[in-house]
């Protein structure tokens, strides 16, 4: 594995972490749960990134990676860097979403509970709800940092303005912001774009997440929508109608360049993602152990020619793409 520090800190983080998102809820096989995180593990996957409302149901994905870390890798809890995050949708009333001290707090003690662990080594804001003031979120952070339930804080999906924001209390509180987590693949260069540059200039890391855009940067759906996909599932977050022509088409091109690379268009996605300097680390989601293996095969090339990333750049840079 390759590791890289996070931004101005002393972190360093694996450049392939892993999520639960999906694909470790109650509606998931736990037995290929608990293989491809003790895999993950011993391939040198240190980082596991949660949330409260992970599942399905919300918080089953934290309950069962809590199961798996009790049986097998309690040992080994100071070789690993766990998140979690609160702010989307969690339990009923008008204190279960959002990011008000309310919600952020009791989210964090009930993620504690649900995981068993002690403390999680970073807890992120998971977004930015648009009516809670930014100095409210973060001094939630800086609490949960300064009662020892936190390590580190980061902030997710934060639009520039409220990041600027978020980064400033941050400092001045003596808590800098670790990570900042954005959506990023070849088919979503928006937080690139907009976002990147603010967290680097700041000192924070920046880690990204569905570097794959949910698995449609991969041979998954050249023929068709299998079965056995997130696009078929219904509670996959990826609508069938994402799955365009468009972008399978784009898919078949990109996955011609990474054949001339020796490796699948996942690994070529990934390493794309990674080969801005800026980016620490990204989240990929798997749903097999085959995928994971796969996945981890991207350390092998991770450098683009100028006459590749040329012909990337003629097939990506279409906005009807982007997601
Ligand atoms: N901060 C936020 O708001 C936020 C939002 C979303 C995600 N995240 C984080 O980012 C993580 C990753 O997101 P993501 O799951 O969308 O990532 P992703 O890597 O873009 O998509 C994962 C999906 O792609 C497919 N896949 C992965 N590797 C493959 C391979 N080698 N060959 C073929 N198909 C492959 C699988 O789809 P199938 O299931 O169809 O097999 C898998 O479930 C999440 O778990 C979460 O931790 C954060």
């Amino acid at each position: 594995m390759k590791y890289k520090y996070c931004g101005n800190s002393g972190i360093q983080l694996p450049v392939l972490s892993l999520g639960l998102w999906h694909n470790f809820g109650d509606v998931d096989s736990f037995d290929t749960a608990t293989r491809m995180i003790l895999h993950a593990f011993d391939s040198g996957i240190c980082h596991f990134d949660l949330a409260n409302n992970y599942g399905p149901p919300p918080g089953s994905a934290e309950t069962n990676f809590g199961k798996i870390f009790r049986d097998n890798l309690k040992a080994h809890r100071d070789e690993m860097f766990i998140s979690s995050k609160a702010g989307h949708d969690m339990w009923q009333g008008v204190y279960g979403t959002g990011s008000s001290r309310k919600n952020i707090i009791a989210s964090c003690d009930q993620s504690l509970r649900r995981t068993g662990l002690d403390y999680f080594d970073i807890f992120y804001s998971h977004v930015y709800d648009g009516v809670t003031p930014v100095e409210e979120t973060m001094q939630a952070l800086i609490d949960l940092v300064r009662q020892g339930k936190a390590l580190y804080v980061g902030i997710s999906k934060y639009p520039p303005e409220k990041q600027q924001l978020a980064y400033d209390i941050l400092r001045e509180a003596h808590v800098p912001c670790l990570l900042s987590q954005y959506r990023c693949s070849m088919f979503d260069p928006k937080a690139q774009r907009e976002n990147f540059q603010l967290a680097h200039d700041n000192g924070s890391g920046i880690i990204c997440f569905s570097p794959l855009a949910q698995g449609v940067l991969t041979d998954k759906y050249l023929n068709g929508i299998p079965d056995e996909s997130r696009a078929a599932r219904s509670t996959g977050f990826l609508q069938r109608s994402q799955v365009t022509n468009e972008r399978v088409e784009a898919a078949r091109k990109l996955g011609e360049i990474a054949k001339n690379r020796n490796q699948s268009l996942a690994q070529m996605a990934l390493a794309w993602v990674l080969s801005d300097e800026r980016v620490t680390s990204c989240i990929i989601g798997t749903s097999s152990m085959k995928q994971l293996e796969n996945n981890l095969g991207t350390l092998s090339n991770l450098a683009f020619s100028s006459d590749e990333t040329e012909q990337i750049n003629r097939i990506i840079n279409d906005p009807v793409l982007f997601f």
